[in-house]
């Protein structure tokens, strides 16, 4: 095992009716004027919206908003967002949505918080020295970006999507009423459960020693979400499930699961923000679609790791050969994506890559072939190129 430091600062606040709560917890943070940012039409619709404007009035808070916000949100809402918030003299950022708007309000806190243009410290060009601070009302279980220190932004120009990690881009406090969940489409509920799945994976496909704790929680973590998963497809109002799969997604990306080892491969996530850069595919659904072939490219550098996963998470028979019992669990993974109508190829997303544009991702993923990804194994260009051709 390694040693490790763990920071998680964020607030949680879980459970019914807790967006009602969400001007005393703003108040509480001491600032003068919140942009409430929102996507397209669900928090409209359900009435959510104006239930956090009212609990904002009621704690006598001034507030702005700006809606629009897209999945694989765009660096011109981010721009735009500067702006509104430099105008209007907004102090803090209340994010109503998922993954997307909390990202969109993460870069907006970026932008306000340093002098440099936004996109150079998501390309590497400059560092960040702070972030506005960001609240959260959370209506989608899934990017986990609620508790996680990461922002992915896709910029239009070139379509390139770049993520910036620091732990300024930590939430202050997240509102988490599963309930909130009830009104999202098969699909977003199941493309969420598989990017909770990935996180944990992420961080449990090592290649050194790991700890006895930190693999409990994992494996136990995606067997509840696998569980859940699949009793929302026919149940999307359980409440008791809900919650699970919510409270699984912040726990699969606080870090939690990556204590002890390094923080994880994160190679599949890599490969699928270019194919949600270039062809805006939901991220859950374009990590399924690319993990099976991910995992038997780097299988043969430690077997025994996906034997365990094979047994200790799918439920798979040892076979007494760590590879065959491996490549088992792998399809045991694939099988379930399937039974929860995940796609587990590229066809599958509704898109199919030209050979030209399978190089522009490699090339994009790896900044030109400068870098590799993932630590399981380090993956050039020319094998993210394979990966995808796997995947097709
Ligand atoms: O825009 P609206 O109308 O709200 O519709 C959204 C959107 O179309 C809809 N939705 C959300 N809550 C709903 C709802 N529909 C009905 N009822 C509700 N309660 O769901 C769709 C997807 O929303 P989005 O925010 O895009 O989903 P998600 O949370 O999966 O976020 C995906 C983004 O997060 C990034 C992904 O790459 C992607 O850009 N990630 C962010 C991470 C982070 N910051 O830590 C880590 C992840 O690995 C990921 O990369
Ligand atoms: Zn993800």
């Amino acid at each position: 095992m390694l040693n490790f430091q763990y920071y998680a600062p964020t607030k949680v606040v879980f459970g019914k009716g807790t967006e009602g709560r969400v001007g005393e917890l703003v108040k509480k943070e001491g600032c003068k004027k919140v942009l409430v940012h929102y996507g397209g039409q669900s928090a409209k619709k359900s009435g959510l919206l104006d239930r956090v404007f009212d609990s904002l009035k009621e704690a006598g808070i001034d507030y702005v908003s700006l809606g629009g916000v897209v999945p694989n949100p765009r660096l011109s809402k981010v721009y735009e967002g500067i702006e509104l918030c430099r105008k209007e003299g907004v102090d803090f950022l209340l994010a109503v949505g998922g993954g997307s708007v909390i990202d969109s309000c993460k870069a907006i806190g970026y932008g306000l918080a340093n002098e440099c243009d936004v996109w150079d410290m998501y390309t590497g060009k400059e560092k960040a020295k702070g972030c506005a601070p960001v609240g959260v009302v959370l209506t989608i279980a899934a990017a986990g970006s609620e508790m996680s220190d990461s922002s992915v932004i896709t910029n239009e120009d070139g379509w390139y999507k770049k993520a910036l990690n620091t732990n300024y881009g930590r939430c202050r406090f997240a509102v988490m009423n599963p309930e909130l969940t009830y009104t999202l489409p098969e699909y977003q509920t199941e493309s969420g459960c598989t990017d909770i799945m990935m996180h944990t994976m992420e961080r449990y496909f090592v290649a050194e020693d790991t700890m006895e704790i930190t693999d409990g929680i994992a494996e136990s973590l995606m067997r509840t979400v696998m569980k859940n998963a699949k009793i929302l497809l026919d149940d999307p109002k359980n409440y008791n499930a809900r919650a699970e799969i919510m409270w699984s997604g912040t726990l699969s990306h606080n870090d939690l699961t990556g204590c002890g080892t390094n923080g994880g491969d994160w190679a599949t996530h890599l490969i699928e923000h270019e194919l949600g850069g270039l062809f805006d595919v939901a991220h859950g659904a374009g990590l399924a679609a690319v993990w099976g072939s991910w995992a038997r490219y780097v299988l043969d550098e430690k077997p025994e790791r996906f034997a365990s996963f094979a047994v200790n998470v799918m439920g798979v028979e040892d076979q007494g050969d760590a590879k065959k019992t491996a490549l088992l669990g792998i399809e045991a993974l694939e099988d379930f994506y399937r039974s929860i109508h995940m796609p587990t190829s590229i066809k599958e997303l509704g898109i199919s890559p030209t050979e030209e544009q399978i190089k522009e991702m490699a090339q994009k993923a790896t900044v030109g072939g400068s870098y590799s990804l993932g630590m399981f194994k380090k993956l050039h260009a020319e094998d993210i190129e394979k990966i995808y051709r796997m995947a097709l």
